[in-house]
This record gives structure tokens, sequence and C-alpha cells, in this order.
């Protein structure tokens, strides 16, 4: 009953309107019986000395009857001061109870006041007590999920600007370096000075476009273009598409499709996207004469893809972040092997998401290969 009572404030409003009332009530029944009384005996008293003295002067029944009309004329008297006395004792008791009802109803909500300023100011930790059930705290209880999410963009917002220039630092560097011997003849005007420019360059080049595509992608400003999707048309694409990098690292390409026709619900570029990133990583991280291996099945109502190398692995440690933006395992190593910033997994991971499927990433340890999986829903 009273948890009933507690998660409606209308219903406490009322009910506190209704004690204010009873107090007022009460009050004021307690101060009457005390209240007339005394007055009606302080002013009987008072008439009583006058009727003495007008049946002194003998005026018999006629008396008698004006002294009844004194009598409730009198209790008139007495009877509205002692009301006076007692509706003032209870107004003052109503008043009391008022604002203690009014300062509990009113507490949250200038705590929530207080803690939008503060979060305006730019505060984004602050956080409002949850103290009950009704509609104030579930005000407050979503105050404090808004907050919350706030203070993770923001953070999210930070750690960008930050890993942005910490990106751009290194080829910048690289560049200036090379600009500055070139000047100074510390460095000769080669082609291999110059290319080495170019390929940091290239690299600032692919770093914007990654930033992009992946602004782009967290936003949700593209447009899905969902339709039913051929399977095996799928694989061979990008299989056709990256067989020459394949064939130039001497790592082997494989895939497999289940006999029958499969159909997913898919964006087809999207899919194309995702596809050519997991194999382009596996490529990436797996040394001469490795292999990588596509391979699709049904798993319930879904497909399932999967990217297997025999490549460099992932320590344990490393999986849970794999998909998180910029996160590389080796970072030198991954510059070296002429790997990105460590984006092309976080969108991977936001374009399989925008079509109902799931990603994840597995690996039995350092050099001992990954896999990389993802589902998109199936038709047939
Ligand atoms: N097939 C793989 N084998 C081993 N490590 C991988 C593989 N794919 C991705 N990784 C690791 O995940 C990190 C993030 O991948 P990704 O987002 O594609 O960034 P990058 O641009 O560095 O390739 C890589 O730097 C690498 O450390
Ligand atoms: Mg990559």
């Amino acid at each position: 009953m009273s948890d009933y009572i507690n998660s409606r404030l209308g219903l406490k409003l009322f009910l506190s309107y209704l004690v204010v009332i009873l107090v007022g009530v009460v009050v004021l029944l307690i101060a009457s019986q005390f209240a007339v009384p005394s007055a009606f005996g302080r002013h009987m008293m008072g008439t009583g000395m006058m009727m003495g003295n007008g049946q002194g002067q003998g005026q018999g029944q006629g008396a008698g009857q004006s002294g009844a009309q004194v009598g409730l004329s009198e209790f008139r008297l007495s009877f509205f001061e002692a009301l006076k006395y007692a509706a003032f004792a209870a107004i003052i008791a109503a008043v009391a109870v008022g604002i203690f009802f009014s300062r509990r109803v009113i507490a949250p909500l200038r705590a929530v006041m207080a803690a939008t300023q503060h979060i305006s100011d730019g505060h984004y930790d602050e956080r409002v007590h949850v103290d009950g059930a009704d509609e104030i705290s579930q005000l407050a209880a979503h105050f404090n999920q808004m907050a919350e999410k706030l203070e993770g963009v923001e953070s999210m917002r930070r750690r960008l600007i930050g890993d942005v220039a910490h990106e751009l630092r290194t080829p910048l560097t690289v560049i200036k370096g090379s600009m500055e011997g070139l000047m100074d003849g510390v460095l000769p005007a080669s082609s291999e000075t110059y290319s080495e420019i170019h390929r940091e360059t290239d690299r600032l080049n692919h770093l914007v476009d990654d930033l992009q595509e992946l602004s782009r992608v967290e936003a949700r400003a593209y447009q899905l273009d969902i339709r039913s999707v051929d399977v095996s048309n799928l694989v061979a694409t990008v299989v056709k598409r990256l067989g020459h990098q394949f064939d130039d690292k001497r790592v082997t390409l494989t895939s497999s499709l289940p006999r029958d026709p499969m159909q997913v619900l898919a964006d087809e570029g999207r899919a194309i996207q995702i596809l050519t990133n997991l194999i382009g990583n596996a490529l990436q991280y797996t040394p001469s004469d490795g292999q990588v291996s596509l391979d699709v099945s049904r798993v319930g109502n879904e497909a399932q893809f999967l990217v297997k190398d025999t490549g460099v692995g992932i320590p344990p440690e490393h999986l849970a972040h794999i998909f998180d933006r910029f996160y590389r395992v080796d970072k030198s190593r991954s510059r070296q092997n002429g790997g990105g910033s460590g984006i092309g997994l976080t969108i991977a991971h936001h374009l399989v998401e925008a079509q109902g499927g799931r990603i994840w990433a597995e690996s039995a340890g350092e050099s001992k290969g990954s896999v990389f999986a993802f589902t998109l829903p199936l038709i047939k």
C-alpha cells in the first residue's frame, strides 16, 4: 500500500492536502474545546452582572425572556471569539504541515534543477540522488541516465580529438623531418626520399577518408539499400577483387559455401565492404605462404561468414577492444605492415549491426591465427 502511494505523485499530493485539512480541523476542534468555555464564562460573567441589576428593578417575566436572548447573543459572541483563536491556531498548523509537505515534494525537483544547471556548465559527472519511486524520482533516474550518456559522449569526443591528433602527428613528423633533411641537404634528393614522403601523405589521405567514413557511419548519415542478396555472388565478387593482392603476397585465399543457394537481406555494397575489410585484414596480418579462408554457413535463420587466417593472431587481452576505434594490437607493427589507423573494424562493426547482424573475433593467441565472424539475416 505504502509502495503504491509512494509511486504516485498525484496521490501523494492529494493525501497531503487531506492531511493539511485534517490537521486544521483537529486543531480547530481541540482549540475550540479550550477556548469556547473560557470565552463563554467571561462573557456570561459580564452579562450576569448586568442581568442582576435589571432584576433588582423588578421587571419580572419580560426580564426572563430578554435574559435568554442575551444568553444566546453572548454565546454567539463568545463562540466567534473562541473560533477566532482556534482558527488562527488551525491556520498556523495547516501552514506548517503544508510547508513540510511541499518542501518534501519540491526538494527532489530542486535537486534536478541544480543538477541541470551544473551539467549545462560542463560538469558532466553530476548525478541526482534518487529516493522513492514516484514520478519525480523517475524523472531524477531518467535525468541520471541522460547525464551518463552525455558524459560518455563527451569523453568519447575528447578521446577522439586526442586520437586524431595523435594519428596525424606521426606522418606529419615524418614529412616535416624529410623536408627539413632535403632543405638542409642532409637527405639526398633521391626517389627513395620522395617515395617516403609520398607514402606518408598517402597515409594521411587514408586516415582522412577513414575518419570521414567513420563519422558518417557513427552518425548513421548514410542510406542502406536493403534487399535480397545472393551470397555466392557476394563471395565471388570479393574473392575476385582481392585475388591479385593475395597472389602478390603469396597467401592462398579459399572460400566455401553451402550447396543450396542462400539469399541474405542486406545492402550489397556494404556487405562487400565488410567482407573486403575482414579479408583485407586477414591478408595484412598473415605472413607469406599463409592461408585465409572464407566459409559461409547457415546457422538458424542467419548466414554466418567466417574469415579464418593463419596469421599473427590476437592475444586474448586485446580481443575485447579490437572493434574500438583507433585500437591496434601493435601500433608499430601495424604501421610497418602498411596497416591503417584501427578504424576499419569499427566501421565494419557499425555496418554489420545496422543490417541486423552481429560481429565478433576469436583467436587462440599470438601467432595462432584469427577468426573474424559476422552474421546477416537469411531470407531462405
Ligand atoms: N586478421 C587479423 N589478425 C590479427 N590481428 C588483426 C586482424 N584483423 C585485425 N587485427 C588487429 O585489429 C586491429 C584493428 O583492425 P582495423 O580496425 O582493421 O585497423 P587497421 O587499420 O590497423 O587494420 C589491427 O591493428 C590489428 O592489430
Ligand atoms: Mg584494417
